[in-house]
């Protein structure tokens, strides 16, 4: 039977860079959740009959969440659920899924890196029939709806068992129960040359994989033990657990210092790799050398054409603005363009799409191709593993010789979290006041060349974004970037990017002094004061 269920709209449903993210007792408040999936209903003309893949990262309130969705898409007549056994699915499978299936689009439940558990974070995103985010038009649309609901249908019986692969039924709705692995080991399959990478394995080569007690644990089991044959024992904290064992699943040197630690200490493995809740960032870390996500990209870009996938080469690459500059220098290399984009895996759909990028990333740890479209954590360390492979050269050794042929683009983020919203708002909006008056002001021994407001016209919609964060670039190359994030959860985050390059005939030059250009931003805007903090919560 469907009933349907009167409510009142929430003011604060605005999905942000990647979806609706609240701390679990909002999503848990009477009709939050339902009235967010509802709006997200609304918002898709042409639902009704369709396929919707749905999966989460494990975390807490995900099992909930979902029993919760299956009912409301009952009530708003989706034909048939595509879901990932005991609601787990990482962000790229679930792409790829949609993909697949020709689905209309997917749900995915998710807050990403942050932490789980009941006091912790929950979110929720919708995803395209392309596989990727929901484009800003569709996001605009669900907040519309959102404003105005007044009711919402669903199914009321009981719920489906999540943990049985195979058909099921609720109400008129298909909802099938697949293995949410795979697919996804099918694809990589495909793009990779696993005999090498196996091959690999056979000479003793040692992983060191962390999934964080995340959704990447059975990826990873199944991908680099099972198929690929690295020893038991390679991938640790691989259950998924609703609070992340305690922890906080981002892979970044701090959340990650265990893994930072091995890779730093006596007898290393030769590779460590880690992923977050959902699975779609890595962090990669060479023996006794961690490779920022920004580099990562620009060796991928720059060895693409070992890989199977990308044999005959890069249609084009694609970074958000604050990521460093280092894949442009191999992209003009390659004589191919590089698209620079709002942050957001969101920028990058309709370059994949249209053709006109391959590889895209972002320095949060984010990285991935036209294969989903999304960014995908054991994608990339497949791509290393290939690349070792086929270079027969140690991840310290690419690295090395990558700066020595680019160049080294030396990159610091500065996060300040949980500011006073307003102070960050007043702040921003001081710096955008100066901005015309800042090229050729010298500061420290450097000049201004350029100061903007960065904003991006999409080459393949033509839509335009704009105040994606304040850019400042300096006759010397270096570059200033400060932008507010769009998905924290408490108060505001504001992030700092800072950036030095030095040439090739001096590539590991100190890792550069950075410092002087947080201090020349307290100069022309008194930075740290006006949001009252003398220092970054996180270095990354
Ligand atoms: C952050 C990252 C961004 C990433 C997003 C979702 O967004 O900076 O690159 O796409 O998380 O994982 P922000 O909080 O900066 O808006
Ligand atoms: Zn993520």
């Amino acid at each position: 039977m469907i009933e349907t269920i009167q409510t009142q709209p929430f003011d604060d449903q605005k999905p942000g860079t990647s979806g609706l993210r609240k701390r679990v007792g909002v999503f848990a408040q009477p009709h939050y959740l339902e009235n967010f999936v509802a709006s997200i209903f609304a918002a898709l003309p042409g639902l009704a009959g369709q396929t919707l893949v749905i999966g989460g990262d494990g975390r807490y309130f995900n099992d909930r969440a979902i029993q919760t969705i299956i009912k409301l898409a009952a009530g708003h007549e989706v034909g048939r659920l595509l879901i990932g056994c005991n609601g787990l699915l990482s962000t790229p499978a679930a792409s790829h899924l949609i993909r697949k299936n020709q689905a209309f689009g997917g749900i995915i439940l998710s807050a990403s890196h942050n932490p789980g558990g009941p006091e912790g974070d929950f979110g929720i995103k919708y995803n395209a029939a392309n596989g990727g985010p929901a484009p800003e038009r569709l996001t605009d649309a669900i907040f519309a709806e959102s404003r105005r609901i007044t009711a919402y249908r669903r199914y009321a019986g009981p719920d489906v068992d999540l943990s049985t692969i195979g058909e099921q039924r609720c109400g008129a709705m298909r909802v099938t129960i697949i293995d949410p692995v795979d697919d996804y080991a099918e694809l990589m399959r495909e793009l990779f040359d696993f005999d090498a990478i196996a091959g690999l394995f056979r000479t003793g080569f040692r992983l060191h994989f962390d999934a964080m007690h995340a959704v990447t644990g059975p990826y990873a089991v199944r991908l680099f033990e099972d198929i690929l044959g690295a020893a038991p024992g390679t991938v640790v904290n691989q259950r998924p657990l609703p609070d992340f064992g305690g922890g906080h699943p981002d892979p970044n040197p701090v959340h990650a210092h265990e893994l930072v630690a091995r890779m730093n200490g006596p007898d290393a493995p030769d590779l460590g790799a880690a992923s977050d809740g959902d699975g779609d960032r890595n962090l990669i870390h060479a023996r006794g050398l961690f490779i920022a996500p920004s580099d990562s990209l620009a060796v991928l870009a720059a060895n693409a054409t070992l890989i199977p996938a990308y044999a005959d080469g890069l249609a084009g690459v694609a970074r958000s603005m604050p990521t460093s500059r280092a894949v442009d220098r191999v992209a003009e290399e390659l004589g191919i363009t590089c698209y620079e984009t709002p942050t957001g895996w969101k920028f990058f759909g309709n370059l994949l799409d249209a053709g006109r990028a391959t590889l895209c990333g972002e320095e949060s740890a984010g990285t991935g191709s036209n294969h989903v479209r999304e960014k995908d954590g054991i994608w990339a360390v497949l791509f290393w593993l290939n690349i070792i492979a086929a270079r027969g050269e140690d991840a310290v050794t690419i690295m090395q010789r990558h700066w020595q042929r680019f160049g080294r683009n030396h990159y610091a983020r500065h996060d300040y979290e949980e500011v006073d919203a307003g102070k960050a708002r007043e702040l921003m909006a001081g710096l955008r006041a100066k901005l015309p008056d800042l090229p050729g002001t010298s500061w420290q021994e450097d000049t201004i060349e350029l100061a903007d407001d960065f904003s991006y016209r999409d080459p393949v919609d033509n839509s335009l974004t704009e105040h994606q964060g304040v850019r400042l670039v300096f006759s010397s190359d270096a570059r200033l970037v400060v932008r507010l994030s769009g998905t924290g959860t408490v108060g505001a985050t504001l992030r700092l990017y800072l950036e030095r390059f030095s040439p090739p005939d001096s590539p590991d030059g100190s890792s550069a002094d950075l410092g002087y250009l947080s201090s020349t931003l307290d100069e022309i805007c008194d930075f740290h004061a006006a949001i009252g903090r003398t220092s970054p919560s996180v270095i990354s």
